[in-house]
C-alpha cells in the first residue's frame, strides 16, 4: 500500500471511531499499557530511528496501533505524538507520516457527549447551531474537536468544543511521576528534567488550552493585530457561540502542510510562505511582544492565493519590552560572537550564566546551535535542527541546571526547533538572519521610542 493511502486510511479510521475520554489516573496508566506513553513513544522512536528505507510490515502495525492508542488518550500522550511527528528530523519518513495523523485525527468524542456540551454551553439557543452542525467532525485533537456547521444566517463556522473531562485527564496525566518531564523533554530533546520550572510551565499552557475563553480572547487580539496583512488570515471569532467549553470562529479552509508539500508548488511559493510562517511565529515577538508556542502543522493552512491561515490560539505566551529587548540584544550579541553581550542578554532574562570560561564556552555553542540559520548570510534553506553539538549540550543535565534558564524559555524553544524542522520540510529559501536583526532592530528603535516618551507598554 503506498504511505499516503496508508496515513489517509488511519486518519479516517480514527475520525470515524467514537471512545469516550478515559479519566482517572488508574485507567488512563492501564490503557497505554507502559504509564507514560510518551517515554513508550521516545523508545519507540530511538528502535526505529536512523533506518533509512521503509518500515517493515510488523513495524507500519505497532506504530499504527500505537497512534490509536494515543489518539484515544489525548492529553498529554497525544500532544507528545503530535511532536514526535514533525519536531525530530531523524525519524524515518513513514514513521513521520503515521504520527503526524495525530496532527489532526484520532477517535471523536461520542456525538451525544458533543451535543450535551453544547446545550449546556447555550441553554435553550443550543438548537439553533446544532441544526446546522455537522456530526462527524473534522478534525479531533488533544483538547478539543471541530465540527463544521453552518449558522441561521448562513455563514459557515468551524466549532470547537472540548473533550467532556479533558483537564481532569490532564491533571491525572501531570500527576503521573515523570510525566511531565517526559512530555517537557520532547519539546525541547532531553532537557526537562533537569530545567527547573519547564514541567510547570508546560503544565499551566496545557491547562490554559482548556480554556476556550482565554483562547476566544487570544484570538480576538491576533486577528485584530493581522487585520490588515496581505499573507495571515485569522478566522474571525463568532462572539455568539462562544463559552469556556466551545469555541467558534468563521470557516477558511486550506491545503494542510503535506498537501502543500505534495502540491508540486513552485520554489517562489514555498519561500513566500515560508517567509510568512517565519513572520508569523517569530516576527510577532518582536512587534507585539506576543508569540504563538505551537508551529505544529495542523495548526495552519495554505491557501492557493498564497496566503495562510492560522488556527489555534491555545498556546499563546506574551513578553514585556523588557524582554523583548533582551532578545533582542541576545539575537545580536550571537550574531556578532560577542561572549560578554550574551552573558548580559542572559542575564535580562533572567538566566544565571555561569562566570567560569569553560562553561561559557559551552553557552557559546548550545546558542549558536539555537539561532545557527540565523548565523549564516544571504539566502539559504533552513537546517532542519540545532547543530549536533548543541544537541549534546541540550542533554547535558548538569550544564544545563547550571543555567538556570527559566520556564517561560520552554516555548520559545519548542517554537525554535518546530518552526526550523517545518521550514527545512518546506525546503523555503530566505536570508533567515537577516529577517529577524531587522524586527530586532525595530523592537529596540520601538522600545527605546516608548521609554523616552516616559511609559513602557507593549503594542498589544
Ligand atoms: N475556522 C476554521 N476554518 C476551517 N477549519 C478550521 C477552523 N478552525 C479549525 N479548523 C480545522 O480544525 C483543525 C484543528 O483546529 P485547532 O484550532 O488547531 O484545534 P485544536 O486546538 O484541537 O488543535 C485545523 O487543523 C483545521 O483543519
Ligand atoms: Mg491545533
Amino acid at each position: 500500500m503506498r504511505e499516503d493511502d496508508r496515513v489517509g486510511m488511519l486518519r479516517a479510521q480514527l475520525l470515524g471511531t467514537e471512545r469516550s475520554l478515559a479519566r482517572s489516573g488508574v485507567e488512563r496508566l492501564w490503557k497505554t499499557g507502559r504509564g507514560v506513553a510518551g517515554l513508550a513513544l521516545s523508545a519507540l522512536g530511538g528502535r526505529l530511528r536512523g533506518r533509512g528505507e521503509g518500515l517493515a510490515a510488523a513495524d507500519v502495525r505497532a506504530v499504527s496501533q500505537l497512534v490509536a492508542r494515543l489518539g484515544e488518550l489525548k492529553g498529554l500522550a497525544m500532544k507528545a505524538g503530535q511532536i514526535l511527528g514533525y519536531i525530530d528530523p531523524t525519524l524515518p519518513e513513514e514513521l513521520r507520516g503515521l504520527l503526524s495523523v495525530l496532527q489532526t485525527a484520532s477517535p471523536a468524542s461520542p456525538f451525544p457527549q458533543v451535543e450535551a456540551v453544547i446545550r449546556e454551553a447555550f441553554g435553550a439557543r443550543a438548537d439553533v447551531l446544532l441544526a446546522g452542525l455537522e456530526r462527524q467532525p473534522v478534525s479531533v485533537a488533544s483538547i478539543g474537536q471541530v465540527h463544521r456547521a453552518r449558522l441561521p444566517e448562513g455563514t459557515d463556522v468551524a466549532v470547537k468544543v472540548r473533550h467532556p473531562g479533558i483537564d481532569e485527564a490532564l491533571r491525572s496525566d501531570f500527576r503521573t511521576a515523570g510525566a511531565g518531564s517526559a512530555f517537557a523533554s520532547l519539546l525541547v530533546p532531553g532537557a526537562a528534567a533537569s530545567v527547573r520550572g519547564f514541567v510547570e510551565e508546560a503544565h499551566t499552557v496545557l491547562l490554559e488550552e482548556c480554556d476556550y475563553s482565554l483562547e476566544r480572547e487570544r484570538q480576538t487580539t491576533f486577528a485584530r493585530l493581522f487585520s490588515q496583512d496581505e499573507t495571515i488570515l485569522i478566522p474571525a471569532i463568532e462572539p455568539d457561540w462562544c463559552s469556556p467549553a466551545v469555541l467558534t470562529t468563521r470557516w477558511i479552509s486550506g491545503r494542510s502542510f503535506d498537501s502543500f508539500l505534495g502540491s508540486q508548488s513552485s520554489q517562489g511559493a514555498r519561500d513566500r510562505m515560508g517567509v510568512a510562517l517565519f513572520s508569523f511565529y517569530v516576527g510577532t515577538l518582536y512587534r507585539h511582544g506576543l508569540f504563538h508556542g505551537d508551529p505544529h502543522p495542523g495548526n495552519y493552512a495554505f491557501r492557493d492565493d498564497g496566503r495562510l491561515v492560522i488556527y489555534d490560539f491555545g498556546c499563546v505566551r506574551s513578553f514585556d519590552p523588557e524582554t523583548v529587548l533582551a532578545c533582542s540584544a541576545l539575537l545580536e550579541a550571537v550574531r556578532t560572537d560577542d561572549a560578554r553581550r550574551i552573558r548580559e542578554a542572559l542575564v535580562a532574562l533572567g538566566a544565571e550564566p555561569p562566570g567560569d570560561s569553560e562553561s561559557l564556552e559551552m553557552l557559546r555553542t548550545l546558542l549558536r546551535g539555537f539561532f545557527a540559520p540565523l548565523l549564516e548570510h544571504g539566502a539559504h534553506p533552513m537546517h532542519p535542527g540545532p547543530g549536533l553539538e548543541a544537541q549534546e549540550l541540550l542533554r547535558d543535565k548538569r550544564f544545563l541546571a547550571r543555567l538556570s534558564l527559566p520556564g517561560r524559555f520552554l516555548f520559545l524553544f519548542r517554537l525554535r526547533f518546530g518552526l526550523y524542522a517545518v521550514l527545512a520540510r518546506l525546503g523555503a529559501i530566505a536570508d533567515w538572519g537577516a529577517l529577524e536583526s531587522q524586527w530586532a532592530e525595530a523592537a529596540r528603535l520601538r522600545v527605546a521610542r516608548v521609554s523616552a516618551a516616559g511609559t513602557v507598554q507593549t503594542e498589544l
